[in-house]
This record gives structure tokens, C-alpha cells and sequence, in this order.
């Protein structure tokens, strides 16, 4: 349909009428020449019926969508250094904007008051904030609008990267570019990309191939669960923040109730561990869920390598508890890189973590024999004795180990003392020996010297 009133001007009546506007060469040149022969074709009639009705001409229309098609629905329109310019009608009409009816101008609103084609080349980007304010408001306050505004940084996404232009569809549509299980392509073309990363000064790098081959990519590639989070459960979709910023959803205390939205159960383990309870307290010392776990390379907890790298994990903080650990059977046998002996979370739990004196701790008084029968079964009292963080320099906490270890050590010295010692008198004795030629072993003239 041709609205008619909007479009006065000079009629194009002839194709010759080559827009001044649009630079044009070679064979777009002969493309966009053809394109405003059909316009021009368009705008005569739409001229001279407004001519008819002079009317309708006072109240001026937006072009309408016919009218952009009429050029951009070519499906060879391209700008004038080879770029495609076209549209194709079924594709937004299919759109959630076609279906809903909007106009080409109600996004290109700089086109909306065009009173004469041909445009101008050069336009404003779509408008998509006169009706999505709420999106527009979250994408504003995020990292990625902040760097393309301060920093310029325009490999950074706008709303099109992840939406779409002309084939916007509601999240719930498999076939949208932010359906859950699309996510990981869509952010991917970036996080994932080594080019983007390093126009666009990505300092964590490649995201994406880290997380494929965690538990969590695995869960939603391979097992197509639609509960395994994607980049935006972890991060939120329009309002992403930098890890440094308070109100981001990985800022650091914030990292474990995000985490809990869906592993509720831990979630409450943890919020009343020791761990937790630092945390909460605004201790910076205190481990959050991804010092364990990682962001992005979490991976089965029963799986052996794992178990045996959060025992060093567990160390980079409580670093003499590792070592006095490593002193034990348990920790020697785990150092070789078997987990079948105990690890720090067996004894001591891997989220419901308390101090000893605490009844809820596994290595309380109460619960610790019942600790080491998970795997000695005829453990009794007196075994749960054993201390697995035996520490020879400490006298008041273990002062067999101690006095033991004193009297191994005073007999060490003694024995090197004594061997050393005789060792210095005998080399004595032999340069002695060596200087009165004594020391010389006898050779050849053996026979002469017996003779003699
Ligand atoms: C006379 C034919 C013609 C008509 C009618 C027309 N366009 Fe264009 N349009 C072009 C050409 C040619 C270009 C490429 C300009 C260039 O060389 O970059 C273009 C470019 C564009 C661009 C890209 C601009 C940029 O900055 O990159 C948009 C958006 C656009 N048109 C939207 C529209 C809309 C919306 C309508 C309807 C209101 C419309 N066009 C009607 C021919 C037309
Ligand atoms: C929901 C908003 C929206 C509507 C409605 C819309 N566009 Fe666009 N259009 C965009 C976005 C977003 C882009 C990407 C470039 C940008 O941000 O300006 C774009 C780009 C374009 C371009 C440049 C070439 C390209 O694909 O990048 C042309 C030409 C264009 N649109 C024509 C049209 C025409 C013709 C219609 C009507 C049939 C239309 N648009 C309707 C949002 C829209
Ligand atoms: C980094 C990717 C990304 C960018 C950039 C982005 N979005 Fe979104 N948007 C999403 C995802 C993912 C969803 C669906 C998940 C959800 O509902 O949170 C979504 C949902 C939406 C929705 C429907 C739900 C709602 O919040 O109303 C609208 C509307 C929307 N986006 C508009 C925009 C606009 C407008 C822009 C630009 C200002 C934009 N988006 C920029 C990823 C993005
Ligand atoms: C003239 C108003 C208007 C403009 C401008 C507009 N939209 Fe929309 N948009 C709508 C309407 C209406 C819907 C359908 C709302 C619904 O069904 O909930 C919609 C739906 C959407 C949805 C799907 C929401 C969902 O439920 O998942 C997304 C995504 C979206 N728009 C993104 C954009 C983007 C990106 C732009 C700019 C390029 C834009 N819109 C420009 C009116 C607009
Ligand atoms: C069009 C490319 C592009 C897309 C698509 C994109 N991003 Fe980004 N993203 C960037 C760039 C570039 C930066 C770096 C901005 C800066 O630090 O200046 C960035 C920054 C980030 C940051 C902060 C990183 C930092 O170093 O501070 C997070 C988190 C992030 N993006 C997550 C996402 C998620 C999640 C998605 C998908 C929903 C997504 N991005 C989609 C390009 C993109
Ligand atoms: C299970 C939750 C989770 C998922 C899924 C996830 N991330 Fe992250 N991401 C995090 C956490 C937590 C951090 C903060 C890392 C830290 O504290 O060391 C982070 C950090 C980042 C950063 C650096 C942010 C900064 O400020 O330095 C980027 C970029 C990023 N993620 C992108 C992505 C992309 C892209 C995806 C999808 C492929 C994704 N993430 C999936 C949890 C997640
Ligand atoms: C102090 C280190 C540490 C912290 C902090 C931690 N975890 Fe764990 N997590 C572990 C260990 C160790 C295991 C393995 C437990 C086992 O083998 O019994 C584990 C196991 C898991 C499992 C698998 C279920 C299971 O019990 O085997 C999930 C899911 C999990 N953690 C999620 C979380 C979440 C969510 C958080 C934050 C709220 C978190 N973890 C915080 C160390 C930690
Ligand atoms: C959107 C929901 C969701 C979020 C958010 C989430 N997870 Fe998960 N996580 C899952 C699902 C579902 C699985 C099970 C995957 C499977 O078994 O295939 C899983 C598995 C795990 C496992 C392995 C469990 C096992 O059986 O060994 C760990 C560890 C884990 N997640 C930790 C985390 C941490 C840490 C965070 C936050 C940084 C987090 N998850 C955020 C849904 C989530
Ligand atoms: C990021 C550092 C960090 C990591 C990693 C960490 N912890 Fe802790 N842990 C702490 C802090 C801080 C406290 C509280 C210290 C205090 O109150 O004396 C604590 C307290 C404890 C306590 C109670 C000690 C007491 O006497 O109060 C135990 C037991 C413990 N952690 C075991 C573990 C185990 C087991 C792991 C590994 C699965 C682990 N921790 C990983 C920092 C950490
Ligand atoms: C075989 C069981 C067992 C293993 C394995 C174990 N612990 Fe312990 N841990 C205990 C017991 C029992 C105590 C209480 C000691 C006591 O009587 O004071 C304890 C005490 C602690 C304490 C409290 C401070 C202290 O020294 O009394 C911390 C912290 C701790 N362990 C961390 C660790 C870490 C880290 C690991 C792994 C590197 C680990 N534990 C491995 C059983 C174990
Ligand atoms: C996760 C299983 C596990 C837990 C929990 C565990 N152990 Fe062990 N421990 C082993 C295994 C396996 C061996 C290897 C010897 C064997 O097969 O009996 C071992 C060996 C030992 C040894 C040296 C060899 C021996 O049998 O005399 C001592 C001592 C010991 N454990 C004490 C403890 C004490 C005390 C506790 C409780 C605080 C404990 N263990 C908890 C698995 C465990």
C-alpha cells in the first residue's frame, strides 16, 4: 500500500533522476540506478494522487514500509562500497515487530519525517528505547554500553549483536538468538572469538572453549539440559558488570547466592559454614564458591583429578594444615595422585565446614569417630586419637610427636657428630701417612724389595 500525502517533491518521473544523495560506482551503480527507476516509478504515483486529494497532502505520513521495501526488498541492494543494504519482507514480517506491526521508521526514526527519497546514506542507529525503556535503562548501566561510550570501544555489543536487526523473536522462540540454548553463539561470537577478544581488550580471554568443557557446558551442549546455566544465568542479560563492581552478579559476596539459585541446598550448607559466616561478616579472606570450584571450569566433584587439586586449594589458605597434612599417610598417598585415602573435605566436609570445637563439625568430639569410619569401618575411640595434623614442632599440641622428634633429632646430631668426627681423625692420619710415603703402594719392584 502507498501512503500518499508524505511523499511530495520534485517527481522523479524519469529513471535518469540519479539521487545526489547516494554515492554510488561500478555495478551498484547500476543496481541502485534500477532500485530508483522503481521508486521513482512509486513516488509518480504517489505524487500525482496526492495532487488528486490536496487534503491528505496538509496532514504529512511516514513512509511506509512499502515505500523502504520498494528499494530494499532487492535482494542485490548493496551501499555504494559493497556492503548488502536488503531486507528481505518474509523475514520481517516473521519477526516479532513485523507480526506486531510495526513500521520500518518506528526503529529507522530518523526517516520517520523523510520527505523526499532518496535518503540520506549516512543514518542514526535504530531507536529501540521509545518502547523497550526498561532494556534500554539495564543495557545503559552495563559494561558493554560503558565501553562504547567511554573508552569507544565498539567491539563491545549493542543491542543488535545479541538480538538481532530484522529477525528479532521472543526469548521462548528456538529460533532466537537469545533462546537459552543459542546463548552460548551468541555471546560466543565475541568471548569466543580471539580477534574480538583482543580488538576489544577481553582481559579473561577466551570464555567460552574454558566453558564447554566444564560440567555446567557439557550439561547444556551435550545433555541439552535446559537447567545448566548459559552465559546470562551467571551474569544477567542487559545490566553485565564487571566482577570488580558491587552491584554485578559475580561480585564476590555476591557470587554464592547466585550460584545457590539453583544449587539451593549448598547454598544453605554453605551460608552456615565457617566459610560462610566469614564471608557473610565481609571477611576478604574467606573462600567464595569459584575459589573451589573456578567460574568457568567447574567440573564434577567425584571426579579424581579434582578432589586431588582442591586438597592445594584448601592449602593456599590454610597452608600449615597442608603441610602437617602431607606429613600423614593420607596426604603422602594423595601427593602420589591417589584419592582413595582421605581428603581435607572428608574429614572436615566440603561446604558444612565448622571449627572442631563447634558440635556441628565432623571432627568434633561427637562426630569423629563416625568421621573416620566412613572408610575404616572398625575405627574405634582411641584410632579417632590419631592426629592427622601431627605437628613435630608444636609441643604443646602433640608433645609425644614433639619430645620423639626432639630426641630423633638429638640422635641424628650425635651419630654425625660421632662418624664425623672419627672421619676428620683418620683423614689427619692419612695425610700423615701420605707425607712419610708409607701411603705409597708398592709396584713393580715388589719382587726386589722381597729379594732384599
Ligand atoms: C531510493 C531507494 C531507497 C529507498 C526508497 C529507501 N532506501 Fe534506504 N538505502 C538505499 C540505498 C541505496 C542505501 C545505501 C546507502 C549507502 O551507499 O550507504 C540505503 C541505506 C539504508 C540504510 C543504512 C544506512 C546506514 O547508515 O548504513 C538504512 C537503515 C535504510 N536505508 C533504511 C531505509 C528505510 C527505513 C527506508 C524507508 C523509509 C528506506 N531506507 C528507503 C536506498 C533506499
Ligand atoms: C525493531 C527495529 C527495526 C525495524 C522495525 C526495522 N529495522 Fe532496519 N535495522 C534495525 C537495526 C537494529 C539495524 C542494524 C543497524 C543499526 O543498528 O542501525 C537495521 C539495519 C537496517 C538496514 C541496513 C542494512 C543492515 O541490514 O544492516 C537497512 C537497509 C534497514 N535496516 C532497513 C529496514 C527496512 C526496510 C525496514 C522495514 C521493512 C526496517 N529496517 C525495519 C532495526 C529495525
Ligand atoms: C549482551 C547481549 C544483549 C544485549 C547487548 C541486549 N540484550 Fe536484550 N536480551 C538479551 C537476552 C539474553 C535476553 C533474554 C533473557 C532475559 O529475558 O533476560 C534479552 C531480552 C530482551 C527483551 C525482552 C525481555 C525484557 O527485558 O523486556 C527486550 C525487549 C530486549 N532484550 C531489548 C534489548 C534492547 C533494546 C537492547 C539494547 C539497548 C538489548 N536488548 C541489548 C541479551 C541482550
Ligand atoms: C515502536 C516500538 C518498538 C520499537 C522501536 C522496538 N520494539 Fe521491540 N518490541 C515491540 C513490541 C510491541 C514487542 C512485542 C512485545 C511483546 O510481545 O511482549 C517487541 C518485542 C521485542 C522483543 C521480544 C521480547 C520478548 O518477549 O522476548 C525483543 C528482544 C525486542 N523487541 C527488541 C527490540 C530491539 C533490539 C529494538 C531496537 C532495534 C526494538 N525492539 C525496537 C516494540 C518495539
Ligand atoms: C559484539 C561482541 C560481544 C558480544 C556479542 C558480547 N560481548 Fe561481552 N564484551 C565484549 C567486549 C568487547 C567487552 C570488553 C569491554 C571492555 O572491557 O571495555 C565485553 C565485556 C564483557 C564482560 C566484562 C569483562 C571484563 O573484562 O570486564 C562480561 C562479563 C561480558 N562481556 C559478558 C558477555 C555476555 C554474558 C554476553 C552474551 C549475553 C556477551 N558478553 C556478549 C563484546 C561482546
Ligand atoms: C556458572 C556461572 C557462570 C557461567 C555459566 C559463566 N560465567 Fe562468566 N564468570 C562467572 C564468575 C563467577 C566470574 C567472576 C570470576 C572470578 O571471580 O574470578 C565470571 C567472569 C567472567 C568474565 C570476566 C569478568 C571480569 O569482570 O573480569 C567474562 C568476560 C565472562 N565471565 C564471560 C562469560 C561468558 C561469555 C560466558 C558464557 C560462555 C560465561 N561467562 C559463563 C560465572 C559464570
Ligand atoms: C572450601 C571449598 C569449597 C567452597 C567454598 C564451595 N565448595 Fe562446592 N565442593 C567442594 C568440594 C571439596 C566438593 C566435593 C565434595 C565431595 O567430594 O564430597 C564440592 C562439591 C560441590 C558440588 C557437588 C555436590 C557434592 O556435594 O558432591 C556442588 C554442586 C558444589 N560443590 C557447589 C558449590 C556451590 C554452589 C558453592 C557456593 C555456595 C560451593 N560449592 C562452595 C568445595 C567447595
Ligand atoms: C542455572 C542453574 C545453575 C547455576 C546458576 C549454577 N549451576 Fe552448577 N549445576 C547446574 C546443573 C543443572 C548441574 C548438573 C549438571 C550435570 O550433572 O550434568 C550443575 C553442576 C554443578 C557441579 C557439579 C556437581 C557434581 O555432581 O559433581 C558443580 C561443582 C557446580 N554445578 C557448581 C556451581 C557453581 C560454583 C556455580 C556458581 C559459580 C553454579 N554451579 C551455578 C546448574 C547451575
Ligand atoms: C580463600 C581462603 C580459604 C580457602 C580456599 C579455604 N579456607 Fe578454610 N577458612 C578460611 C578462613 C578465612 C577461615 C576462618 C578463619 C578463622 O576463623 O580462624 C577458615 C576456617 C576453616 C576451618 C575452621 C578452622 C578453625 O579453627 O576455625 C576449617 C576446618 C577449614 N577452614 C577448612 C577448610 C577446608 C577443608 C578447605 C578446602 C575444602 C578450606 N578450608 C578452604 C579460608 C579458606
Ligand atoms: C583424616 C582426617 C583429616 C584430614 C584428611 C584433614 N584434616 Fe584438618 N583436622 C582434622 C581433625 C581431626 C582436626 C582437629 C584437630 C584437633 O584435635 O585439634 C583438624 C583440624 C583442622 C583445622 C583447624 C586448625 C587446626 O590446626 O587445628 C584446619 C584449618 C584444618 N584441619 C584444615 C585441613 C586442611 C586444609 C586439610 C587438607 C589439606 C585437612 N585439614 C585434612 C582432620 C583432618
Ligand atoms: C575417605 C576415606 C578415609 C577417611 C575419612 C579416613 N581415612 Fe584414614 N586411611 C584411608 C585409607 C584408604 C588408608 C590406607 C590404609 C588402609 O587401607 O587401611 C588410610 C590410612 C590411615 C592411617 C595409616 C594406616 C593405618 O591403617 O594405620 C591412619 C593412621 C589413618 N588412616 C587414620 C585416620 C583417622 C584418624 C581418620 C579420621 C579422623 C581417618 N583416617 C579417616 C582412608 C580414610
Amino acid at each position: 500500500m502507498i501512503r500518499a500525502g508524505g511523499l511530495s517533491g520534485p517527481p522523479h518521473a524519469t529513471g535518469e533522476a540519479s539521487p545526489q544523495n547516494l554515492r554510488v560506482s561500478g555495478i551498484s551503480m547500476i543496481r541502485v540506478s534500477l532500485l530508483c527507476c522503481r521508486v521513482a516509478l512509486v513516488l509518480g504515483v504517489a505524487v500525482s494522487f496526492a495532487a488528486a486529494s490536496p487534503q491528505k497532502a496538509a496532514a504529512p505520513k511516514p513512509p511506509s514500509n512499502d515505500d523502504c521495501l520498494a528499494c530494499h526488498s532487492d535482494a542485490g541492494a548493496v551501499r555504494a562500497d559493497g556492503r548488502p543494504v536488503a531486507v528481505k519482507p518474509e523475514t520481517f514480517a516473521e519477526s516479532i515487530h513485523g507480526m506486531g506491526g510495526l513500521a520500518c521508521v518506528d526503529c529507522h526514526t530518523d526517516l520517520a519525517t523523510l520527505a523526499e527519497f532518496p535518503h540520506a546514506e549516512k543514518l542514526k542507529p535504530a531507536q529501540c528505547g521509545t518502547c523497550h525503556e526498561k532494556a534500554v535503562a539495564a543495557y545503559d548501566s552495563g559494561v558493554h554500553a560503558q565501553a562504547r561510550r567511554s573508552g569507544g570501544n565498539l567491539s563491545a555489543a549493542a543491542c543488535a549483536d545479541c538480538h538481532g536487526s530484522h529477525d528479532i523473536r521472543p526469548s521462548a522462540d528456538p529460533g532466537s538468538r537469545t533462546h537459552h540454548a543459542r546463548l552460548l553463539d551468541t555471546c560466543g561470537r565475541c568471548h569466543g572469538d580471539e580477534e574480538i577478544i583482543k580488538r576489544g581488550q577481553i582481559g579473561i580471554g577466551n570464555v567460552v572453549d574454558l566453558f564447554k568443557d566444564s560440567i555446567h557446558g557439557k550439561a547444556l551442549i551435550k545433555s541439552g539440559l535446559s537447567v545448566a546455566p548459559t552465559c546470562t544465568d551467571c551474569h544477567g542479560s542487559h545490566d553485565i558488570r564487571r566482577k570488580s563492581d558491587p552491584a554485578s552478579k559475580v561480585f564476590r559476596t555476591t557470587i554464592p547466592g547466585m550460584c545457590s539459585s539453583c544449587h539451593e541446598g549448598i547454598g544453605r550448607e554453605y551460608w552456615e559454614s565457617v566459610h560462610g559466616t566469614q564471608v557473610a561478616k565481609g571477611s576478604p579472606l574467606a573462600p567464595v564458591c569459584t575459589n573451589c570450584h573456578t567460574a568457568h571450569e567447574i567440573r564434577r566433584s567425584d571426579v579424581e583429578g579434582w578432589k586431588l587439586e582442591v586438597i592445594t586449594e584448601c592449602g593456599t589458605c590454610h597452608e600449615h594444615s597442608l603441610e602437617t597434612y602431607r606429613d600423614t599417610f593420607h596426604g603422602q598417598v594423595t601427593a602420589l595422585g591417589y584419592a582413595r585415602v582421605a581428603s581435607c573435605a572428608d574429614c572436615h566436609g566440603a561446604h558444612n565446614v565448622f571449627p572442631k570445637a563447634d558440635p556441628r563439625s565432623m571432627v568434633s568430639d561427637a562426630k569423629r569417630v563416625a568421621t573416620c569410619q566412613q572408610c575404616h569401618e572398625g575405627a574405634t575411640p582411641s584410632f579417632a586419637e590419631f592426629d592427622p595434623h601431627a605437628d613435630p614442632e608444636n609441643r604443646e599440641r602433640n608433645p609425644t610427636l614433639f619430645y620423639t622428634a626432639q630426641f630423633m633429632k638429638m640422635l641424628l646430631v650425635g651419630v654425625f657428630s660421632f662418624f664425623g668426627l672419627l672421619t676428620v681423625l683418620w683423614l689427619g692420619r692419612s695425610v700423615q701417612l701420605k707425607a712419610a710415603g708409607a701411603w705409597r703402594r708398592p709396584r713393580n719392584d715388589d719382587a726386589t724389595e722381597d729379594g732384599e
